[in-house]
């Protein structure tokens, strides 16, 4: 009877807790985003200098304690071998290959599966899209069998960029019983301390070691790689972009919570909520702001400043809530500050733009699309506009 009773209780406080997200805008709290040009002994950033030798190593190190854990710097050896190789893949058009990069620590690997399309039109190295792909690995089929608006690499190939992707499930398994069978064996003293990273920083990790393999495949130009992810992938996909400055551009798919809306509006998932469904993609230490946003030194607007001056492109649908696609406009807004430094002004204006209407020739590009929680060629379309806007292609 008693543990009806609890197991009911329980029920009733899921419910009750589903029902507590807010999606009215009338109902945001007050808030006050922390000041990201502000040092931690008050001073104001003014120019370059200050904010790469001082405040940006701060903020840097405030996401990685709070929120992403610590990023591992060593290994031993990055080893890759290509397992499978077709050069006139795509009906001719694209170069496939399918690589083992293989990370030794110690006696201990792991091994990232990267599959990697090039385009056989374009002489030269190439710029190239990196998905982390947190969905089935259908949708990012080498034989082509499959094709996914996920990843429509034969769009990307015609625009004369390369496509590659890898699986979360190399760096981290996406569950809180297993995140621990990726790289994170590599590193067990991660798993020791509050702010040890988990599975987001596993995938971020693992687009680095991506990255690492670029820089010695002379069909790419490795300093032209672009880092994408969709909704967790999209969080790990910004994280990656502000911990390995290598990534030239990063596109942020309805990343939403602890990606790059506004925690602090509390519209749609929270950080509770986030920390309750998923905890094993951030830091122990994150859950000491359940219910307590305020608290956090750090609001995401401060990460996607911390990717300045490389472009950043973030993304909404407006079925997806969830995601709050005003606090992600909101975090780029807010980010601005840190791209004058640079002299690179976005000219967001401080209203979001209209449906299905992308901000392009901007270093912050955004567009809140109609429909649900998803990639989709729209998305893809105006990432390679951004790109092309961003990396004009000579003759
Ligand atoms: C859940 C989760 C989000 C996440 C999303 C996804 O909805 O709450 O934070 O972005 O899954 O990865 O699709």
């Amino acid at each position: 009877m008693i543990k009806g009773l609890n197991i009911f209780f329980a029920i009733f406080i899921l419910i009750a807790r589903a029902q507590a997200q807010n999606y009215d805008e009338a109902k945001v709290p007050a808030y006050t985003l922390p000041d990201v040009l502000k040092t931690s002994d008050g001073q104001l950033v003014k120019n370059k200098p200050d904010w790469e030798k001082k405040r940006r190593p701060e903020v840097l190190t405030l996401f990685e304690n709070n929120i992403y854990g610590q990023m591992p710097k060593t290994f031993d050896n990055l080893t890759y071998k290509v397992t499978n190789e077709v050069k006139d893949a795509m009906n001719g058009k694209a170069h496939l290959k399918e690589v083992t990069i293989t990370v030794t620590k110690g006696n201990k690997s792991a091994d990232i599966h990267l599959v990697l399309f090039t385009p056989n039109h374009v002489k030269k190295p190439v710029p190239a899209f990196l998905l982390i792909n947190n969905r089935g690995k259908e949708n990012t089929d080498p034989t082509r069998a499959t094709k996914s608006e996920f990843w429509p690499a034969e769009t990307v190939i015609e625009s004369g960029y390369a496509v590659a992707a890898f699986h979360v499930s190399d760096g981290a398994p996406d569950n809180k019983n297993t995140y621990q069978d990726g790289i994170l064996r590599l590193y067990p003293e991660q798993l020791e301390t509050d702010n040890g990273m988990k599975a987001i920083g596993a995938w971020a990790w693992t687009a680095s070691r991506v990255l690492d393999y670029f820089q010695k495949d002379k069909n790419i130009d490795a300093k032209k790689v672009f880092v994408v992810g969709h909704s967790r992938g999209g969080k790990a996909a910004l994280w990656a972009g502000v911990q390995d400055q290598r990534f030239a551009m990063v596109f942020s798919n309805c990343s939403g919570n602890t990606g790059a809306a506004l925690a602090r509006r509390r519209f749609g998932e929270t950080i509770t909520r986030i920390n309750t469904s998923f905890p094993h993609w951030f830091t122990n230490n994150y859950k000491k702001y359940n219910d307590n946003e305020a608290a956090l030194p750090v609001d995401q607007h401060m990460l996607i400043a911390l990717i300045a001056p490389r472009p950043v492109y973030a993304t909404n649908a407006t079925k997806d809530l969830w995601a709050d696609p005003k606090g992600t406009y909101l975090s780029l807004i807010n980010a601005q500050p840190v791209y004058a430094l640079y002299k690179k002004p976005s000219g967001l204006s401080p209203e979001p733009p209209a449906i299905n209407t992308a901000i392009i020739n901007s270093i912050l590009g955004y567009h809140n699309r109609e429909g649900i929680h998803n990639l989709t060629t729209f998305d893809w379309q105006n990432f390679i506009r951004f790109a092309n806007y961003h990396y004009p292609k000579k003759g």
